[in-house]
């Protein structure tokens, strides 16, 4: 007896329609017109399947409180750090769990069953830390949340930074994090990337810095990270977040810098909404983009993944957390309109994020968990273009959201008609 079959799914980069057949929370078989009992039924009706989306950087503790205590009147990232810093001493454990666990029901309509999101630790209570670990537990049954130990305002700037990170990962944070271009000096900076690696190191965790966001092409950070990477053995297990200063570096240097990435198996994640929105900020005209370069760590076999970063917070005022809207956004601003190229963007929403996290069990293939999503689109491409209704949410074969197909009618004077823009 099977726990679910879905029928009818069209699967990227296959031609004909396949059944997937699921028990035990895993995938069992993936063929043409499977027979057998099953508990449930769904009908994908041809319609575009894949392993759920990957939001390979979030902040979960800021989501949703735009407006508190005020708007961001410049919607620059420092007034944004001013805001979240005057909300921080009025922050209930009530009010951030009630709005993670809203977003939490965002990302589930939305399709995204992982989630890594930063944890803000410079607050000397860590109340952020111990509510998302009370969420990251509530919520496992749905999402798969990682909890990056992220100190906002920097370790070594911040008091007790370095000792208030530890605790939050002693009380069962998953992965360091850091923030060394935001160090009193550049010199610092580097010393937070020695010190946080060599903590990731001996604990055997991974790494996930906010890493030169900021459009100083002199902010280097990166290549610190690539370096104690390589020293500690870290490889495949760190990460680069934002890394916006790249592109405005002297290409020469980037030059050199890739070929070290690729060799410390360095992972990046780049987050187009936000940075679009936040980078150039100091630009009259013309006004530079401020993305790392993603087509070129693509070509060099690195590993780049996408992150929303925020929901309507102190940095960004919009959003449903919809990794489509990102990969959309990642196409236009980073020239990724080719079509291998869109393909790759979402493969960077979906494989590439899971290998960022270190997923086990991801992807649709017998073994696998039965994870997927069911998208009201015929394939990849369409899907970025129409970021379409999620029809059914699958986890461990089980459906945990629905959405109706959507049907447009029209009529321009002959009786109505169907438009789907397909
Ligand atoms: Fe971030």
């Amino acid at each position: 007896m099977l726990d679910l079959l879905v029928k009818n799914a069209r699967l990227p980069g296959r031609k004909d329609l396949a059944d997937i057949a699921c028990a035990d929370g895993k995938i069992l078989d993936i063929a043409p017109a499977i027979e057998g009992q099953s508990e449930k039924t769904v009908d994908a009706m041809g319609y575009l399947v894949t392993a759920p989306f990957v939001e390979s950087h979030f902040h979960m503790d800021a989501t949703l409180s735009m407006g508190n205590p005020r708007l961001n009147r410049s919607g620059t990232l420092l007034e944004g750090i001013q805001i979240w810093a005057e909300l921080k001493p009025d922050l209930t454990a009530e009010d951030i769990k009630r709005r993670a666990l809203k977003l939490c029901s965002w990302a589930v309509t939305k399709g995204n069953l992982a989630i890594r999101t930063h944890v803000d630790t410079t607050d000397p209570t860590l109340m952020a830390v111990d509510v998302l670990l009370e969420v990251r537990e509530e919520m496992k049954d749905f999402i798969d949340i990682q909890l990056v130990a992220f100190p906002q305002d920097g370790v070594l700037r911040c008091k007790d930074g370095v000792a208030l990170l530890k605790t939050a990962l002693d009380k069962g944070v998953d992965v360091v994090g850091g923030i060394p271009h935001f160090e009193r000096t550049m010199d610092e900076g580097r010393k937070s990337v020695e010190i946080l690696c060599e903590i990731a190191a001996d604990r055997g965790l991974m790494v996930d810095m906010h890493c030169d966001e900021s459009d100083d092409p002199l902010s280097r950070h990166i290549e610190a990270l690539t370096y104690h990477t390589q020293r500690l053995g870290l490889q495949g297990r760190v990460t680069g977040s934002h890394l916006t200063s790249m592109h405005s570096m002297d290409n020469y240097y980037v030059s050199k810098l890739l070929s070290l990435m690729a060799e410390a198996g360095m992972n990046c994640v780049c987050n187009p909404l936000v940075n679009m929105n936040l980078q150039g900020r100091h630009d009259t005209y013309p006004k530079r983009r401020g993305l790392m370069r993603v087509p070129e760590l693509m070509g060099m076999g690195i590993n780049v993944s996408l992150g929303h970063d925020d929901v309507m917070d102190p940095w960004y005022p919009m959003g449903t957390h919809d990794m489509l809207e990102v990969a959309h956004m990642g196409a236009h601003a980073l020239h990724m309109t080719g079509v291998d190229q869109q393909k790759s963007l979402f493969d960077a929403v979906t494989v590439n994020g899971a290998k960022t996290l270190g997923l086990d069990g991801y992807g649709l293939a017998p073994g696998n968990n039965a994870d997927m999503v069911v998208l009201q689109a015929a394939d990849r491409m369409e899907a970025l273009r129409l970021h379409p209704a999620r029809l059914f949410v699958i986890r461990r074969g089980r459906v945990i959201s629905v959405t109706p197909e959507v049907k447009a009618s029209v009529d321009l004077g002959n009786g109505p008609f169907p438009v789907d823009f397909r």
